[in-house]
């Protein structure tokens, strides 16, 4: 892996290097990471993002997840990626409080959930995570804003969110995220798949912060 842009003296980056030029430049940070094919797909032929990344990808996947104290993902990644636990606690945003099977047995606290009074499932939620572990954060829709500030108040600083494609634009849209960490690979899908956003319309200029690259897979960061 190598520098194109970003920080000079740089040879060949090794992972305590890749941990360097993902660092954040303040805290707290919440920066969401996702990857796309050069055409735009989230997703590949399985419906999800696992049949798009690669071996480059996940080298920053896993620097970026031994970076975060938290996970931010949204119920519908959780689902269709059958997220398991990690070693940094995970918090679901849902607007149902629906608990992904399996997620459920986790030892308390490993797993959280943002919510809103509203939901379908918050009876379920509380009984399946701990009622101090289930944040209601508005009547009809998760305030985002409100969300990060309890994460730090928890202490947790370092903010990763995977996505997916609708909770990245929520975020957008409600000026929450201080970063998107992209990995473009270099494959074209076409077919019917996500891009790396989705819901409504939004129009958020990015600043182009480091740009890495490994056998033609481009690694960027930029601010929002
Ligand atoms: N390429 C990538 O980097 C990448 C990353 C992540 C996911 N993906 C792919 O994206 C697809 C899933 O897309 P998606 O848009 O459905 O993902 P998503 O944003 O994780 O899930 C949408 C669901 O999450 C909850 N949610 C999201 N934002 C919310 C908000 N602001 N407030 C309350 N709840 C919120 C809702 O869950 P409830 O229905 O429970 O209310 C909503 O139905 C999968 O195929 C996955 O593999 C790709």
């Amino acid at each position: 892996m190598r520098v194109l842009i970003g920080p000079e003296g740089h040879g060949e980056v090794g992972d305590d290097e890749l941990a360097e030029l993902y660092a954040a430049p303040a805290t707290p940070w919440l920066r969401v990471n996702m990857v796309s094919t050069v055409d735009g797909s989230a997703t590949g032929e399985s419906g999800r993002s696992g049949s798009i990344n690669n071996h480059a990808d996940k080298r920053v996947f896993d620097t970026l997840r031994r970076w975060a104290d938290v996970i931010v993902v949204g119920a519908g990644t959780a689902r269709a990626e059958g997220y398991g636990t990690a070693r940094a606690p995970i918090v679901l945003v849902s607007r149902r409080a629906e608990v992904p099977e399996r997620l459920r047995g986790a030892a308390p606290g490993r797993v959280l959930m943002a919510t809103c009074a509203e939901a379908e499932h918050l009876a379920d939620a509380r009984e399946a995570l701990g009622e101090e572990h289930v944040f209601v954060l508005g009547s009809h829709r998760v305030d985002l804003a409100e969300l990060r500030a309890r994460l730090v108040e928890r202490g947790w600083s370092h903010i990763l969110s995977e996505g997916g494609p609708h909770l990245l634009r929520d975020l957008v849209a409600q000026g929450v995220a201080d970063e998107l960490t992209c990995t473009f690979v270099p494959r074209l899908v076409a077919g019917t798949h996500p891009r790396i956003t989705d819901g409504p319309p939004v129009d958020v200029p990015l600043t182009l912060h480091t740009l890495l690259e490994q056998d033609g897979t481009l690694l960027g960061r930029w601010l929002l």
